[in-house]
């Protein structure tokens, strides 16, 4: 474990990691348990890859933990997912502020229950000015939702005159986005074995790394993760360049 840890080129770290934690339903299947079970699993799951990140000293960690796609699942597993969500919040928020981890939430947040809205706000508020990790969580989240939404607001702006429509280019538009002012992700990990985007960050990961891991998410650990940084320094990232132009560089 201290071995793989230390595989790591801590000068080469990516910046910003993002996680599709998927896989915890068919992972309590396997077990014969209710998936709500697996969800439940994932909690330590979370906890430990929160902790390897900041230990580490990644910048931006995002945790897609539920789309808007999600919606459509039974209602038993949405309220079990609603509740782990505030419970979750409410045992870990010491541990967050212990490690200088800053929360904060990206996706349609007036969709969510008044419940977990509240207690995502206290804690966002509480961590505001920790400059650890900073932990992104995508809840009711959906990319193409994320971008239309963008689009609205651009037209708006470019109606009342606040905007110049010949000014808008990739980086306005990244500015109105829900991650604005977060750096793209450079490393993207799915979890489960499954090799889809599921609506994920569409417009922040034109040049991200994916890296696919078998693994079902409650039985992602830290080490897990230094698999996937190991991976992804092993990568060139070429940007368009050429190899022979990078070596130049
Ligand atoms: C990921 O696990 C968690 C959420 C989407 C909320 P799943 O619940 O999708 O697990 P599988 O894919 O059915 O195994
Ligand atoms: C994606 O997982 C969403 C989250 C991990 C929260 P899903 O399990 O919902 O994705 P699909 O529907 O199988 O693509
Ligand atoms: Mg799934």
């Amino acid at each position: 474990m201290t071995e793989l840890k230390d595989r790591i080129d801590r000068s080469k770290l990516p910046c910003h990691i993002a996680i599709i934690m998927d896989g915890n339903g068919r992972w309590a299947k396997e077990r014969g348990s209710h998936r709500i079970f697996g969800h439940q699993q994932g909690v330590t799951a979370v906890k430990d890859t929160v902790e390897g990140a900041g230990e580490l000293g990644v910048k931006y960690l995002t945790l897609y933990a539920f789309s808007k796609e999600n919606w459509c699942r039974p209602k038993e597993e949405i309220d079990a997912l609603m509740e782990l969500m505030v419970s979750t919040i409410n045992s870990e928020t010491e541990t967050l502020i212990k490690n200088n981890v800053r929360l904060l939430v990206i996706g349609d947040v007036q969709t969510l229950p008044l419940s977990v809205v509240e207690k995502l706000n206290e804690v966002i508020g509480i961590t505001r000015n920790n400059s650890g990790l900073t932990l992104i969580v995508a809840l009711s989240y959906s990319a193409r939702w994320e971008i239309a939404d963008a689009a609205r607001r651009i037209a708006e702006d470019v109606l009342s005159g606040k905007i110049d429509k010949d000014s808008i280019d990739h980086e306005i538009f990244s500015d109105y986005l829900l991650t604005n002012g977060i750096p793209d992700p450079e490393l993207l990990i799915r979890t489960s074995g499954e090799y889809r985007l599921s609506n994920f960050l569409l417009w922040q990961i034109a040049y991200t790394e994916m890296y696919f891991s078998p693994t079902y998410w409650p039985d992602f650990r830290k080490e897990h993760l230094y698999n996937a940084i190991i991976d992804f320094q092993l990568r060139e990232r070429r940007f368009g360049k050429t190899s022979e132009q990078l070596k130049c560089d």
